[in-house]
């Protein structure tokens, strides 16, 4: 089904439970949910079901509607957070080349679906692995995510050791913390990398409120979940944030082609600002 007529059904108000799922998974994130994840969907809403004592995905949706479930509550549960260290290597290869040749003066670079916090660690990892003014050159590292509950585990920057496989020793002893004790197992980023990453949630969905220039925007695996229209949207709303030559990457399986003529691709899923 796709999302207009979910949109035209909803309007009708003859309209199933899951379908009132979709909408609002819709309204809210942009967020294509197709017939086949009716059942999986389901299964994840039935334990939020449980914990709030409702009979039915009908009631659940009443609930969202009435506003008393947050935004990032209701969409946590159907989202999809996978993501590990250093995930598309060649990204934050071609990040430190481009940033060898620029500097880090002043930079802005923005993971902007952050998810629990791999992707701006890989990037803080990568530049502290290459740079010695990381702390002082006025770079701004910003991660954001819509889902308050991956926002918090990012921010506190704790990870099951096996995790960080991807992460070379010099890069775990430079940037890394083992954890003792009851933390036995755990490796926590150390403060300074903490503090280097400003997280905070943003909907890609909503305007935008970042308005300074971001140099360098991280957008991998999210928007593949999105419409076209909302993908047009997305990235139109990225051009005016970025000037001619600056960097955005998508990720493995997304493009860019028939979506947005402000970017030329140059490298694998490696677009540059035109
Ligand atoms: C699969 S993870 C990708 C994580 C990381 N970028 C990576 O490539 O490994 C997708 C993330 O997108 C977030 N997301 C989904 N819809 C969003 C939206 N409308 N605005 C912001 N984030 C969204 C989800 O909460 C999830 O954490």
């Amino acid at each position: 089904m796709s999302t207009n007529s979910a949109l035209h059904k909803y309007a009708s108000s003859d309209i199933g439970e899951f379908e009132r799922i979709q909408h609002l998974v819709y309204k809210h994130t942009a967020i294509v949910i197709s017939e086949e994840k009716k059942d999986f969907i389901r299964s994840r809403i039935s334990k939020r079901l449980r914990e709030l004592e409702l009979d039915s995905l009908s009631e659940y949706c009443d609930y969202v509607e009435s506003g008393k479930e947050s935004v990032s509550t209701f969409t946590s549960q159907v989202t999809t957070n996978h993501t590990h260290f250093f995930r598309e290597r060649h990204h934050f290869d071609a990040l430190i080349t481009h940033l060898s040749q620029s500097g880090l003066s002043g930079k802005v670079i923005w993971s902007s679906a952050c998810s629990t916090g791999e992707e701006p660690y890989s990037i803080a990892i990568s530049l502290l692995e290459q740079f010695d003014d990381v702390f002082t050159s006025g770079l701004k590292l910003l991660a954001t995510d819509l889902d308050e509950k991956v926002l918090d585990i990012a921010r506190n920057g704790v990870y099951d050791a096996g995790r960080l496989e991807p992460v070379s020793i010099s890069q775990k002893q430079q940037c890394c913390v083992r954890g003792v004790g009851e933390s036995t197992g755990k490796v926590r980023m150390k403060k300074p990398i903490r503090d280097l990453i400003e997280f905070s949630a943003v909907n890609l969905v909503e305007p935008l409120t970042i308005s300074k220039r971001v140099n360098i925007i991280f957008c991998r695996n999210v928007i593949i979940y999105f419409d076209r229209k909302s993908k047009i949207k997305i990235f139109d709303s990225f051009a005016k944030i970025q000037e001619s030559g600056d960097l955005l990457f998508i990720g493995h399986s997304e493009s860019l082609n028939d979506i947005s003529s402000s970017y030329s691709c140059i490298g694998n899923t490696i677009y540059r600002r035109n």
